[in-house]
C-alpha cells in the first residue's frame, strides 16, 4: 500500500448525535473512540477526512428537562453541549466540527428536505388518536403515561410496555392511566400526523442493503424488518414541542428523530462555511466521496432505513456505510448505577488516563456487532503489560544509554536494517486492520512486534555490554535499532493513544509520526530527554472511580431520553442478584406460619430493631427484626404476620431471635423505599402452615 497523493480519498465520518439531556459515559464513549481511531487512522493516511458530530437537541425530554432545572430549552442545550465537548477533548476524540441540530444549517437541510420528499408525493397525512394530558395541554408519548399492567396487574407502570411481566400494550389498554408529568388523567384526543411513506423506499432500500453498505449481521436483521413489512413513520408531533416547525403546517414541528440525521449535514455545512470546503462535493447524487456514520445498535433502523430512504427521496447520495457496534458491559453485565459501574466520562478522567481506555476498547473492538466488555480487572492487566510492560519499556531501556554515551544522538548508520525493514513493513498489514475497523487484530500485531523488539533488546543486553570497557558504541547501536523501533510502533500507535503519541513525537524529536513516515530510518538523529510516557493503572484508582460513580448517581434525578422508537431495554429487574432456581423439596423445608404480633417492644441501644413476641397457636417465639424504621410497635400489636418458623435460633446482643418475620424490602428502582410486612386475608388463623 502506498500513501500517493493521487489515491488521496475525501471521507466524510461522523458518530452518533449525543442527546443534549444527560452525560457522556463509558458507553458512550466506546462509540466516539472507536469513531476517532478510524479518523486519525485516514488522516496518518494522508486523505482528506473530516469528523463531525452535533448535540442531539430536540424532542419532549429536553423540553421538559430544562423546565425541571429552570431554564430555557436553548439554555439547557448550551450548558450540556459546553460539558459534552469537555468530555470529548479529556478523550482525545477530536472532532473537526461540533454542532447542535437546533441551528439554522440545520432547519434550512430539514425543510429542504421535507419539501422534496413531499413535493415527489413521499408524504401522507392522517388523523390518529392519541393520549393528551388537559393540564400541561399537551400530547403524550407512550413512555409519559403510566398506569397498571392489564395483563398482571402492576403498578406504575410504563405505557408501552411492563417492566415486572414484559407484556407490551398501548397506553390506551393502561388501567387507571396517568400522565407521569403532570399527574392528570389523560384523555384520548384527535390530531393530524404527517407520515413518511418508507413502503415508497422498498426496492431501494432491499437493492441498498445488499450492496455492501451495512454488516452482515445488521443485513439480516434488516431482511427480518423487510420480512415484517415496513410501514410509514409518523414524523410529526404537536406543540408544544422544542424543534422545528413544519412548513405549511401551523402547530406540527418535526420529530426529534426526524432532524437527528439531518444534523450530520448541518454540522458538516457549518464546517464547510468555515474551512471553504464544497458541501455538495461531498453530498450530490453522484458524489465520489466516501460518507460513512458510526452508531450503536440500537439506532440501526433509523440509519439504515429512514435515513437512506430520506436522502434518495430529496435527491441526495447515500450513506457508503453504516459502522455499527455493540454495547458495552462493565464486568459482564449491565451498566448498573447502584453497581457504580454505570460510568460518566468526567469521573473516569478525574480517575484514570483516558488514553488506557482508548486502547482497551481498541484492544477489544472488531469489525462486528457484538457487544463489548469492559471487564475492570483485565483492563488493568492488559494496559499494564502492553503498553506499560512492552511498549514504553522499549524506549525506556534505550534512551537513557543514548544520551548518557552519545549525548542523544542515535547511531549514523542502522545496525539490523532487516529488523527495521520487518517493523516497517509490517505497517501495511496493520494499515489493513485499522481500514478494516479490526482494531483488536491490528493491537495483537502490534503486541507482537514490541515482543520481538524487547526480545533483541533482552539478547544483545546492552546493560551487560555497557559494564565492560571499550564496547560503549555497540551499546550505541543496539539502542538507536531500539528507538527505530519504538519510532515505528509510536506510528502505528497514534490513531489509538495520540496523547502518549504526541509525548514520544517529542522525545524522538520528529515533526510527524503519520504513517509514511515510518519509511525513514533514524540515522544520525539527535532525541531527547525521555519522561516515562505512561504510568500503570492503579486498582485503587479503580476503586475509587466505582465508589465516585455511586455518589454522582445517587444524586440525579432519574429521566428518559429521546428515544421513544427504540426497542425496551432489559427490565431493571434483570440487575437484582435473584436467588438460584431449588426443588419443590427444598422449598419444604422452610417451615412458614401464621404468627399473631403479641408484643412489640423497643430494644435499648437499637435504632434498627424492634422485639417482636410471636403466638404460633400455643407456642410463643421471640424474634429480634429490623423494622424499627418504618413501624411503631403499638400499630403491630394483635396483627398477623408470616414467619420462617424453622429458622436455627440466633444469639444477638439484645438476645436470641427465634425465627424471622417476612417483609418486602426496597423495590426495584428505588433505594429505602420502605419495609412492608406481609399479612395474610382475614380469617387466617395463628400457628396454621403457610404453603
Ligand atoms: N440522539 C440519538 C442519536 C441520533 S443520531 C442522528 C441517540 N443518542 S444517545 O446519546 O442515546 O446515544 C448516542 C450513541 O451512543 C448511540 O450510537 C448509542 O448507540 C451509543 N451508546 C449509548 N449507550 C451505549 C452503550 N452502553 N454502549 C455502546 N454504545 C452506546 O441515540
Ligand atoms: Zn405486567
Amino acid at each position: 500500500m502506498s500513501n500517493n497523493a493521487s489515491l488521496s480519498r475525501q471521507i466524510l465520518v461522523t458518530s452518533a448525535l449525543p442527546y443534549a439531556n444527560g452525560s457522556i459515559h463509558l458507553g458512550h464513549l466506546l462509540e466516539y473512540i472507536q469513531t476517532d481511531i478510524w479518523v486519525r487512522f485516514q488522516k496518518s493516511r494522508g486523505h482528506e477526512c473530516h469528523y463531525v458530530c452535533a448535540d442531539d437537541a430536540h424532542g419532549t425530554a429536553i423540553m421538559l428537562r430544562a423546565e425541571q432545572e429552570g431554564l430555557t430549552p436553548e439554555q439547557l442545550i448550551q450548558k450540556v453541549s459546553d460539558e459534552h465537548q469537555a468530555d470529548f477533548a479529556r478523550f482525545g476524540v477530536a472532532f473537526d466540527n461540533y454542532h447542535s441540530t437546533h441551528s439554522e444549517e440545520n432547519r434550512a437541510h430539514s425543510e429542504r428536505i421535507y419539501r422534496a420528499l413531499r413535493d415527489a408525493g413521499h408524504i401522507s397525512t392522517r388523523d390518529i388518536e392519541q393520549m393528551f394530558d388537559p393540564v400541561k395541554g399537551m400530547f403524550l408519548a407512550d413512555r409519559f403515561i403510566k398506569g397498571t399492567c392489564p395483563k398482571c396487574g402492576t403498578a406504575d407502570q410504563y405505557g408501552d410496555n411492563c417492566e415486572a411481566c414484559g407484556a407490551t400494550y398501548t397506553p390506551a389498554e393502561l388501567i387507571n392511566p396517568v400522565s407521569a408529568i403532570s399527574g392528570a388523567t389523560p384523555e384520548v384526543r384527535t390530531s393530524t400526523h404527517y407520515f413518511f411513506k418508507l413502503p415508497d423506499f422498498e426496492d431501494f432500500l432491499k437493492r441498498w442493503t445488499r450492496s455492501g453498505r451495512v454488516q452482515p449481521q445488521i443485513a439480516n436483521k434488516l431482511q427480518e424488518w423487510f420480512d415484517a413489512g415496513l410501514n410509514e413513520w409518523d414524523i410529526s408531533r404537536d406543540a408544544p414541542y422544542f424543534g422545528f416547525e413544519i412548513p405549511d403546517a401551523p402547530g406540527k414541528y418535526f420529530y426529534v428523530w426526524l432532524d437527528a440525521p439531518i444534523g450530520y449535514l448541518a454540522s458538516f455545512q457549518n464546517l464547510c462555511e468555515r474551512e471553504g470546503l464544497d458541501f455538495d462535493s461531498y453530498w450530490k447524487a453522484d458524489s465520489d466521496a466516501e460518507v460513512y456514520h458510526f452508531i450503536g445498535k440500537d439506532i440501526v433502523y433509523f440509519h439504515a432505513l429512514f435515513w437512506p430512504a430520506m436522502l434518495e427521496g430529496a435527491g441526495m447520495r447515500t450513506p457508503s456505510g453504516i459502522n455499527c457496534h455493540g454495547f458495552v458491559t462493565v464486568n459482564g453485565a449491565k451498566m448498573s448505577k447502584s453497581r457504580g459501574t454505570f460510568i460518566k466520562a468526567q469521573t473516569y478522567a478525574e480517575h484514570l488516563n483516558p488514553e488506557y481506555l482508548r486502547y482497551y476498547f481498541a484492544a477489544k473492538l472488531s469489525s462486528r456487532v457484538d457487544d463489548l466488555d469492559l471487564n475492570l480487572e483485565d483492563f488493568a492487566a492488559r494496559v499494564n503489560a502492553d503498553l506499560v510492560g512492552k511498549v514504553v519499556n522499549i524506549a525506556s531501556r534505550c534512551a537513557g544509554f543514548i544520551n548518557k554515551l552519545a549525548g542523544g544522538q542515535l547511531s549514523a548508520q542502522c545496525a539490523e536494517p532487516e529488523l527495521i525493514a520487518r517493523f516497517i513493513a509490517a505497517g501495511d498489514e496493520i494499515a489493513a486492520d485499522f481500514e478494516a475497523r479490526e482494531f483488536g487484530r491490528a493491537m495483537r500485531r502490534i503486541m507482537e512486534l514490541a515482543d520481538e523488539a524487547n526480545t533483541y533488546i533482552a539478547d544483545q543486553a546492552p546493560w551487560v555490554l555497557a559494564k565492560e570497557g571499550g564496547r560503549e558504541q555497540e551499546v550505541i547501536d543496539i539502542c538507536s535499532v531500539g528507538i527505530n523501533l519504538f519510532r515505528t510502533l509510536m506510528v502505528y500507535l497514534q490513531p489509538v493513544v495520540p496523547a502518549m503519541a504526541e509525548q514520544a513525537r517529542h522525545f524522538l524529536q520528529l515533526d510527524s509520526l503519520d504513517w509514511a513516515s515510518r519509511q525513514q530510518v533514524l540515522e544520525d538523529h539527535a532525541i531527547g530527554k525521555f519522561k516515562p510516557l505512561m504510568t500503570r493503572v492503579e486498582s485503587d484508582k479503580i476503586a475509587a472511580m466505582i465508589e465516585a460513580s455511586k455518589e454522582v448517581l445517587a444524586e440525579e434525578k432519574k429521566l428518559t431520553d429521546g428515544g421513544d422508537a427504540r426497542p425496551a431495554g432489559p427490565s431493571p429487574l434483570a440487575e437484582t442478584p435473584i436467588a438460584d432456581e431449588i426443588a419443590f423439596g427444598d422449598f419444604l423445608k422452610v417451615d412458614l406460619r401464621i404468627a399473631e404480633i403479641q408484643r412489640a417492644e423497643y430494644v435499648e441501644g437499637s435504632n434498627k430493631l424492634l422485639k417482636l413476641t410471636l403466638d404460633l397457636g400455643g407456642e410463643t417465639r421471640t424474634v429480634f427484626s429490623g423494622i424499627r424504621k418504618v413501624y411503631a410497635p403499638e400499630a403491630l400489636e394483635g396483627r398477623l404476620t408470616v414467619m420462617v418458623a424453622n429458622l436455627a435460633p440466633r444469639k444477638m446482643r439484645f438476645g436470641v431471635s427465634e425465627g424471622m418475620v417476612l417483609a418486602a424490602g426496597d423495590a426495584p428502582d428505588q433505594k429505602d423505599a420502605g419495609i412492608y410486612l406481609l399479612s395474610p386475608d382475614s380469617g387466617a388463623q395463628p400457628g396454621s402452615r403457610v404453603t
